[in-house]
């Protein structure tokens, strides 16, 4: 069998039945073909496989999720070594994925965090001759961009050039122009080569900054305008005979009748960010520049205003714009990919994410090698069953990863699996059957939910059954009672962790085409609730709260809601929908090992208590927040009961925490503190602050009750030097009494009789704790005995 077939065996199980709708056109690579050990390069801690099969960046980096692996990084010395060693071995020469270190996974943004300071320049209405000119000389172009963002000036309302590049041979070479219309919107046009192109493409004369972008190419004549990031207008037709000729001059605010001179039409408003590019522009990009990426692949000119020259009359200022994308770039530049290899060092590149490349996926080498053992085991009830169901006998075995590549594909296979767990429920799960199936809800989850050609309303139902399904087996993953199985694959999965973030994955990429037609949907499964809620926030909105089952009378004691004063914030903001996907789970907490160590600060320690670690102590609650379609950071408040009971001899305190996927991401994550605190301690549950969202849960720190062996020595000294101290004086007393000669009455005699007893009973005492340290059981226990009956004694008459 080859290597990449190895390791895919369990997803196999599932590609078997998915060969009903046989969508990738290459060649099924059958098992026993050659080359297959060289696809696998062990090393002393890690596993590398290379899988010869091309696929886009994202949906190798989800494979290579799916096999529980990452891709490869060759940041690490072992990893780039245990790379190259397998790239050798296999003689590839094409380029290859690599994962980039530096580019985290996108994350909700704080809002704070979404506005960015631009320079700017204002060309102010005090003189119609402001302009700036861009320092720096242009190559002939056969292709070329320009994006901006200008605020207008609402008030004036005759044609103004935002640019104009001139050639020395022509002048009118590359212009864009704007004129306010009578439905207080401002029209914009081009003129390229000298031919002026139709005002159509628009926004409205608000005084907001807005961004534009135009674009040309010569190859078919082709330009367009976009606006905000959508494209308003195009067309095609221009001159196709030449580039735009280079050495020409760029003129911001003025359109020049001369070359670099005889300025007319000037510009009233701020401008800024204005970048110019050697190439065709795509409706991505002008969207994702729309929300600040950056580009910086053939860019010619990118904003800086040390290399302007401007007019006094125009004043550089400063504008906060809104850039949601600034902290999680679009794919823009490309992905990162290692182009030749046998170079020293390596050479590296950038190309288009949505090329096909070859792979390779890192594990570590524990976790490949006990994936190959379960693949070798006996086919279970459960599998069986599922292919008796989709009516497939021979196990047709197609190792490539792009196996499973669309909605459908995903949905039948979920919905299969649903009705074989259901039938298989007798049997119950194996650990290779649970592998299987978190495999599969991770190559599901990042399935991308692009247009397909059938009708939406019918793939509103299939992306509504898919996420049913999709949670069901989820649920039966988590069930309590595979408490067990999952002990026995944490080598391969890292934990029930894993199947949250695939669960959390799914509802946010679906979330939008699930809330396309209802404000309010919930999927309710024994162990899991989902439920997402939608409102608008353009008139009104509401807070929210999301609580897990109610099941008991109390009910809302797991809940968890975002503060009104969020939704505020986002709505002045400028965001206009808000979309909130809450989960629960119920059954995660007896899936953990039973005691985790979390690093908290502080960490308090008290004396007599001794830190032992913490347990999950509640149900694990979730909410995720989108802002317009994209994840946003919101505070949020909840509440958790709890769920331990405590034994004799221990002690807890909840700890508010969340599970943190980025804390030691081998390990699948970590619960994490910062930033949540605990409001406030109740009976039974505990209620928590956390500024950000994501998966929260409640950690009972476990103290030990009983005092540690050190704890006791420094007790047991502090006893024999108290009551040797004690003793002393009681002795010194009894001299006293005796030698002083105080007058005999009752009171002395109780006291002498008194000093006598507790002598006695303080050097019981000692001696019980000599003895106990000792570990001289029965006479430890005369001695505590009698040490508490004259202590008891001895006190009763005061
Ligand atoms: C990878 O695939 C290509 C084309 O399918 C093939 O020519 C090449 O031999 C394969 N390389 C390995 C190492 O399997
Ligand atoms: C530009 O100057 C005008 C007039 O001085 C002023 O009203 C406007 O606020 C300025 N724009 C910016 C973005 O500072
Ligand atoms: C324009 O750029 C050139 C080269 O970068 C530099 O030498 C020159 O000083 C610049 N001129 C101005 C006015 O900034
Ligand atoms: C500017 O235009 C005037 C006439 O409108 C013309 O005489 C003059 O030569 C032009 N200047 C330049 C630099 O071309
Ligand atoms: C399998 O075959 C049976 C009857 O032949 C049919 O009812 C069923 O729908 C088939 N299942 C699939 C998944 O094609
Ligand atoms: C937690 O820490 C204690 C003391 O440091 C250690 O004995 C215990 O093994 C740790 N538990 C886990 C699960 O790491
Ligand atoms: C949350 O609080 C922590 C610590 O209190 C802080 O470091 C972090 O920046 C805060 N995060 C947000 C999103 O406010």
């Amino acid at each position: 069998m080859t290597g990449a077939l190895h390791t895919g065996l369990i997803l196999f199980s599932f590609m078997v039945v998915c060969k009903s709708e046989p969508t990738h056109a290459g060649p099924d690579r059958v098992g026993g073909s050659h080359g297959q050990s060289e696809l696998v390069h062990l090393t002393s801690h890690s596993a590398f496989q290379l899988f010869n099969d091309s696929l886009a960046f994202t949906r190798a980096e989800s494979f290579c999720r799916g096999q529980f692996s990452s891709l490869a990084n060759l940041d690490q010395t072992e990893d780039r070594e245990g790379t190259l060693e397998l790239l050798q071995q296999t003689g590839l020469t094409l380029a290859i994925w690599v994962r980039d270190p530096s580019k985290v996974a996108s994350k909700p943004v704080a809002l704070a965090k979404q506005y960015v300071q631009f320079p700017a320049l204002n060309f102010t209405k005090e003189s119609r001759e402001g302009f700036a000119r861009v320092n720096m000389s242009f190559p002939a172009l056969s292709s070329v961009s320009v994006c901006v963002r200008v605020q207008w000036d609402p008030e004036w309302n005759e044609v103004s050039t935002i640019f104009s590049y001139a050639a020395p041979v022509f002048t009118n070479e590359f212009q864009l122009r704007g004129q306010a219309d009578m439905q207080e919107r401002i029209l914009l046009a081009l003129i390229i080569h000298g031919k002026h192109l139709p005002y159509k493409a628009s926004f409205p004369n608000d005084g907001a900054w807005h961004h534009i972008c135009v674009t040309w190419r010569r190859s078919i004549g082709q330009w367009a305008i976009y606006v905000d990031g959508i494209r308003k207008d195009m067309g095609s037709g221009t001159d196709t005979s030449r580039d735009i000729h280079g050495d020409g001059i760029l003129i911001l605010g003025q359109d020049q009748d001369s070359f670099g001179g005889n300025f007319t039409e000037p510009y009233f408003g701020a401008i800024t960010d204005l970048n110019v590019w050697n190439m065709y522009l795509e409706t991505r990009h002008a969207s994702a520049l729309n929300a600040c990426s950056l580009m910086s692949q053939k860019v010619l000119f990118s904003w800086n205003p040390d290399y302007l020259t401007s007019h006094p009359v125009v004043k550089e200022v400063q504008a906060l714009l809104f850039c949601p994308a600034v902290d999680q770039q679009m794919e823009l530049q490309g992905c990162r990919t290692l182009q030749r290899w046998s170079d020293q060092p390596p050479l590296f590149g950038l190309t288009d994410c949505l090329e096909r490349l070859p792979f390779i996926c890192r594990s570590s080498r524990e976790r490949y090698l006990k994936m190959k053992q379960m693949s070798g085991t006996q086919p279970s009830a459960f599998l069986n069953h599922l292919m008796k169901i989709s009516n497939k006998t021979q196990p047709v075995l197609e190792q490539q990863p792009s196996g499973l590549s669309s909605l459908a594909q995903a949905s039948d296979l979920l919905e299969i699996s649903v009705q074989a767990l259901e039938d298989t429920q007798q049997e119950g799960l194996q650990p290779t059957d649970m592998v299987s199936l978190i495999q599969l809800l991770s190559l599901a989850a990042d399935i991308p939910s692009q247009p397909s050609a059938s009708a939406t309303s019918h793939r509103q139902d299939s992306i509504q059954e898919l996420s049913q399904h999709f949670i069901s087996v989820a649920d039966s993953i988590i069930n309590e009672e595979n408490a067990l199985k999952w002990q026995a694959i944490r080598e391969v999965v890292n934990g029930p962790m894993d199947v949250v973030k695939s669960i959390d994955r799914m509802v946010t990429s679906l979330s939008p085409h699930l809330m396309a037609e209802t404000d309010h949907l919930t999927i309710h499964r024994p162990n899991i609730k989902v439920e997402m809620q939608q409102q608008s926030l353009q008139e009104g909105f509401r807070g929210s709260i999301f609580c897990g089952p109610e099941t008991e009378k109390h009910t809302n004691l797991d809940c968890i809601s975002v503060p009104l004063q969020k939704i505020q914030d986002l709505h002045n903001n400028g965001f206009t929908k808000l979309t909130l996907v809450n989960t629960w789970y119920g059954s995660l907490r007896p899936l953990f090992s039973a005691e985790e160590n979390i690093t908290m600060v502080p960490t308090v320690t008290d004396g007599s208590q001794r830190y032992l670690g913490t347990v999950l102590g509640s149900s694990v609650i979730s909410t995720t927040a989108l802002g317009d379609d994209q994840p946003v950071s919101m505070a949020v408040h909840f509440q958790l009961r709890h769920r331990v009971q405590n034994p004799t001899g221990t002690v807890y305190d909840p700890v508010c925490a969340f599970w943190d996927f980025d804390l030691s991401p081998e390990a699948g994550g970590w619960w994490n503190t910062k930033g949540c605190e605990v409001v406030s301690k109740e009976y039974g549950y505990t209620v928590c602050h956390c500024n950000h969202t994501t998966n929260f849960a409640l950690l009972l720190q476990v103290y030990e009750a009983q005092r540690s062996p050190e704890n006791e020595n420094a007790l047991q000294v502090l006893t024999f030097i108290g009551c040797g101290v004690s003793l002393c004086g009681l002795l010194f007393t009894f001299i006293l009494f005796i030698a002083v000669g105080v007058p005999k009455s009752d009171r002395t005699t109780v006291h002498k009789n008194l000093i006598v007893s507790l002598g006695i009973a303080e050097l019981l005492l000692m001696c019980s704790d000599w003895a106990s340290a000792n570990e001289l059981s029965p006479a430890d226990l005369l001695c505590s005995f009698c040490a508490l009956t004259l202590n008891f004694c001895s006190c009763s008459p005061e």
